[in-house]
């Protein structure tokens, strides 16, 4: 395979595969040791949205494995003085670059830099498709609590009309084997969340019940038209607590893609919990982006 576009592309056992790879990396990254398998090889992050976690994970799994990075933005490069992103991809192409680490607020533009341009491409979030590597890193986190995806019941919480995260898990968590259920106000879940295999509802407290894992969602505030939620209120009716996550199973834990509106998705007693796994999935993310460099670049 080339690129990694989305989850939807990926069949159970390529996702098993890099979840298995991703489990070998993360014992390399905690013994802090590097490995030589991307020598010789030139990584670029090109973003168009901001990012915290998923650039910063990238060049530390791109370092690890020996590769060079460069990091590309918006806002301080020719894309401002008009250069469209296939002259983009070319230019860096011609740079030796063999992998496009992309963000972009346009859903698919990762798919067409990858089907224009002879360099991998990873999505790290395009508009409201996927972003595969969060669902990938969230599916890791997931498998080193519980161990199987099997029947586990996964609630996803929040603004699921804008989130590419929810598109990738429920893509990827269907193909293996758990059960997924959306929550949110009626104005932030999109009719095609049940086509894609999920159950939907606006009650959070009867979602909640017998869940595994609770995950809230960001609201996506730059993405919202106006009007879509009452301010206040959201927590009060969405917002996950520590009393709330009482009716979940008994050994269920916490996550989020980050970052974290606190006291809106979350209150600051959930985030920061015993059952939370926000910053375990944080590091997880270097060891599922080394896996991913790896099988796309680096294997032989
Ligand atoms: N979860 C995530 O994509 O975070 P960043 O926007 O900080 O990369």
């Amino acid at each position: 395979m080339k690129d990694l576009l989305g989850l939807k592309d990926l069949s159970a056992a390529e996702i098993t595969e890099i979840l298995s790879v991703a489990a070998d990396m993360k014992k390399l990254l905690l013994k802090r040791e590097k490995s030589d398998c991307l020598k010789n090889k030139n990584v670029v992050t090109l973003f168009y949205e901001n990012s915290t976690r998923t650039r910063t994970s990238f060049e530390a799994a791109a370092k690890a494995l020996s590769a060079t990075t460069a990091s590309i933005s918006a806002s301080t490069s020719s894309i401002q003085k008009g250069e469209t992103l296939l002259d983009t991809g070319r230019t860096l192409k011609a740079l030796n670059t063999d992998a496009i680490i992309m963000r972009h607020s346009m859903g698919g533009a990762p798919r067409l830099l990858a089907e224009n341009v002879d360099v991998s491409v990873i999505n790290a979030g395009d508009g409201m498709n996927e972003h595969p590597t969060q669902a990938l890193l969230d599916f890791l986190t997931m498998q080193e609590v519980f161990g199987s995806f099997e029947g586990l019941r996964v609630l996803i919480v929040g603004d699921a009309k804008h989130s590419r995260v929810v598109r990738s898990n429920i893509w990827g968590l269907n193909k293996l084997g758990a059960k997924v259920t959306v929550c949110g106000p009626s104005t932030l879940l999109p009719v095609e969340l049940e086509k894609m295999g999920c159950k939907v509802t606006c009650d959070l407290d009867g979602a909640l019940d017998g869940q595994d894992v609770v995950m809230g969602l960001r609201l996506q505030l730059e993405r919202q038209s106006s009007g879509l939620i009452p301010g206040g209120e959201y927590h009060d009716f969405f917002g996950i607590t520590e009393e709330r996550l009482k009716r979940a199973a008994k050994n269920a834990v916490i996550m989020h893609p980050g970052p974290i509106n606190r006291g809106y998705e979350l209150s600051g007693g959930a985030a920061d919990c015993e059952e939370s796994k926000i910053l375990a999935q944080v590091t997880n993310g270097i060891a599922v982006r080394m896996a991913v460099l790896y099988l796309l670049i680096g294997r032989k």
